[in-house]
C-alpha cells in the first residue's frame, strides 16, 4: 500500500496554451504547456515559462514542442512528461508518490480515444480515486454557477485551442457546439495578414504580442490602446522592418475568425429547447476563456448576439478554480464526474 497522504489531492486542466494544478482549496501553478527537449539527447531542458522562452528561437541544441492542439493530446509522449516534470515542481518535497483525489478536465467534444490519452497520461500519478469532468462544467462552477438547477445556462469558453459552447441543466449538458478558432486561431490570423497585406513576416509570439497589447474585436473602442511598433522582416527585400499598426487594423484581421464562433453561438441558439432559451433570453450568455479577454469581444457579442454577455472577472483559470471547488465536495459533484 502506497504511504497516501491525508487530503492530498490535485486538480489538473490540461489546457491548449496553459497548464493549472490546484488543490481543494487554490491554485498551485499555471504554466504555459510547453516542453523543450534536447535534440540528441532527448533530455528535457525545461517544462513550463522556461520552455515558453526558447518557443521559436530555432537553436540547434533545442526542440520545443506544445504537447496539445485543439485542446486535445496531439503528443501523447510529450504531454506526459511536461505533466510529469510540473507535478513533480508542485510537490518535490513533500510528495509521496500518491493523491487522495485526481481530477482533471476534458474538453466535451473530446473523442473516446482522446479521453483514453488523457486518463494514461494521467495514470503515472497513483491515486484512489481518479475522475474526469468536462471543461465547460468546470468552468460554470469556477464561475460560481450552480449548475445543478435546472435553470438553462449558456456558457461559452474560448479558450487557445478550442471554442466550447454549451447549454447546462440539471448538472448536464442540453445543447453543445464546438469550433476550433479560438485564441491560437487569432494569432495565426494576425501573423498571416502580415505576411499577405503587408509582405512581413513576424513570428508567433509577436503576432502572440500584438493580439494581447491592442487586439480588438471592434474597429471602434471606448478605451483606445495606442498604435503598436511592430518588427518584422520584410519578405522581399529579406531585411528587418518596423510597421506602425492600430487595434483597428487588428480588430480587422480577427473579424473573420470572431464571426465563425458567432455562428457557432448562433446554431447552438438555435437548437436549444425553447424552455432553455426563455432562460437564456433572461439571465444571457456567460463568457469565459483567455480569449474572452479580447477587448470589446462582450460588447460585440452583445451588439450582435442581442444578448447579455457576462464575462467571467477571472477568465483564464475559471477550469481551474471549478474543479478545485469540486475537489473540496466531490460527493456533491457525482453526477458531474466520469472516469
Ligand atoms: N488579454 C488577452 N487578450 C486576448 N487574448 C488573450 C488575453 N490573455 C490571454 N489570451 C489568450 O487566451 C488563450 C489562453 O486561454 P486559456 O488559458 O483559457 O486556454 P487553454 O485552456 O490553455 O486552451 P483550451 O481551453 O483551448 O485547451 C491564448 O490564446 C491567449 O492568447
Ligand atoms: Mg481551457
Amino acid at each position: 500500500m502506497l504511504p497516501f497522504l491525508k487530503n492530498k489531492n490535485l486538480a489538473i486542466d490540461l489546457g491548449n496554451n496553459n497548464t493549472l494544478f490546484s488543490d481543494e482549496k487554490e491554485i498551485l501553478f499555471s504554466q504555459p504547456s510547453f516542453i523543450v527537449f534536447d535534440t540528441e539527447t532527448h533530455q528535457v531542458q525545461a517544462v513550463g515559462n522556461e520552455a515558453f522562452t526558447v518557443f521559436e528561437k530555432n537553436h540547434s541544441q533545442l526542440k520545443p514542442v506544445k504537447p496539445l492542439q485543439w485542446g486535445v493530446i496531439a503528443d501523447y509522449n510529450s504531454a506526459s512528461i511536461m505533466i510529469s516534470k510540473m507535478v513533480q515542481q508542485v510537490h518535490s518535497k513533500k510528495w509521496f508518490g500518491g493523491f487522495d483525489h485526481l481530477l482533471s478536465g476534458i474538453p466535451y467534444y473530446a473523442t473516446e480515444v482522446e479521453r483514453r490519452a488523457l486518463r494514461d497520461v494521467l495514470d503515472q500519478f497513483p491515486s484512489r480515486h481518479k475522475h474526469l469532468i468536462f471543461e465547460p462544467l468546470a468552468a460554470a462552477v469556477g464561475m460560481g454557477l450552480d449548475i445543478r438547477e435546472p435553470e438553462g445556462k449558456m456558457v461559452i469558453d474560448i479558450g487557445g485551442g478550442i471554442t466550447e459552447i454549451v447549454v447546462i441543466s440539471l448538472s448536464g449538458v442540453a445543447v453543445f457546439r464546438s469550433t476550433k478558432v479560438a485564441g491560437d486561431t487569432f494569432t495565426t490570423e494576425i501573423q498571416d495578414w502580415f505576411r499577405r497585406n503587408y509582405n512581413l513576416m513576424i513570428g508567433w509570439k509577436t503576432a502572440e504580442q500584438i493580439k494581447l497589447q491592442i487586439g480588438s474585436a471592434m474597429p471602434m473602442l471606448i478605451d483606445e490602446p495606442p498604435p503598436l511598433r511592430v518588427k518584422g522582416k520584410d519578405i522581399m527585400e529579406g531585411i528587418p522592418t518596423v510597421r506602425e499598426i492600430s487595434y483597428a487594423e487588428v480588430a480587422a484581421m480577427l473579424d473573420k475568425s470572431i464571426r465563425s464562433i458567432e455562428d457557432s453561438i448562433v446554431q447552438a441558439l438555435e437548437t436549444c429547447p425553447p424552455e432553455l432559451s426563455a432562460d437564456i433570453y433572461q439571465n444571457g450568455i456567460y463568457l469565459t476563456g483567455g480569449s474572452a479577454l479580447l477587448r470589446g469581444l462582450k460588447e460585440r457579442l452583445e451588439k450582435n448576439i442581442q444578448l447579455k454577455v457576462h464575462r467571467d472577472a477571472e477568465p483564464l483559470v475559471s477550469v481551474s478554480k471549478g474543479i478545485s471547488r469540486v475537489l473540496r465536495e466531490p460527493e456533491k459533484f457525482r453526477p458531474v464526474l466520469f472516469d
